[in-house]
């Protein structure tokens, strides 16, 4: 009889999130000016201090939900998760960005599960989180599976990432949806 392989069960990852500041802006710079990071996402690089210093001012501040994601330990701050309103009060769009050297630990996961186990008491008549991803994008899509969101289908031809319109896969989390240990 076959041997069962031992598996290596991840251990869960600790982030914590918070407001920005404007003095994020060097942090968020690592990943905001990686093209690599950005490849499957609506906006371009950055290529300036300033002009990513005027989104965090203009955009990120009074934005009604966006938070740094914080290295566990170090509370560094690694990344961003980001609940924005939709047309419907009870919808919002889930965006969420790493930084490259933090990749492959679960801190995706971990910030999306913090995320969704807050913004509901957080955005009045929030009832529903979804998140749009490219079917090229298998990583971010098994972040969403972790974090105990259902895939509902591929809405084919519906986002345009630099220049190129793509299909991309539609997640839901509603409020009474169990957050996953
Ligand atoms: C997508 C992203 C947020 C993932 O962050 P992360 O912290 O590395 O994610 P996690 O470690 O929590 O989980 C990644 C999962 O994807 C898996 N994965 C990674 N690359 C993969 C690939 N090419 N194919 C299949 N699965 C892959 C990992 O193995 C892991 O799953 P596992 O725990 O079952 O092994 C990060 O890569 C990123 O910022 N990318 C650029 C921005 C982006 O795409 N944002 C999402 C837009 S919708």
């Amino acid at each position: 009889m076959e041997e069962a392989k031992p598996t290596m069960a991840k251990a869960p990852v600790e982030v914590t999130l918070r407001r920005f500041e404007l003095s994020d802006v060097d942090a968020m710079m690592a990943w905001a000016s990686d093209p690599q990071v950005a490849a499957f996402c609506r906006w371009e690089p950055y290529e300036s201090r300033e002009a990513l210093l005027a989104f965090l001012r203009d955009t990120v501040l009074p934005h009604p939900w966006f938070r740094a994601v914080c290295a566990p330990g170090s509370g560094e701050v690694v990344g961003a998760v980001s609940v924005a309103p939709t047309a419907e009060r009870c919808r919002g769009e889930l965006g969420y960005v790493l930084a490259r050297a933090h990749w492959g630990r679960g801190v995706a996961t971990a910030a999306v599960k913090r995320t969704v186990a807050a913004v509901f008491g957080e955005v009045p008549g929030l009832e529903r989180v979804e998140a749009l991803v490219d079917v090229a994008n298998p990583a971010s899509q098994r972040v969403l599976e972790k974090a105990g969101f259902t895939r509902e289908a591929v809405l084919r031809k519906y986002i345009a990432v630099k220049g190129v319109v793509r299909d991309t896969v539609i997640f839901s989390f509603i409020n009474t949806d169990p957050v996953p240990e």
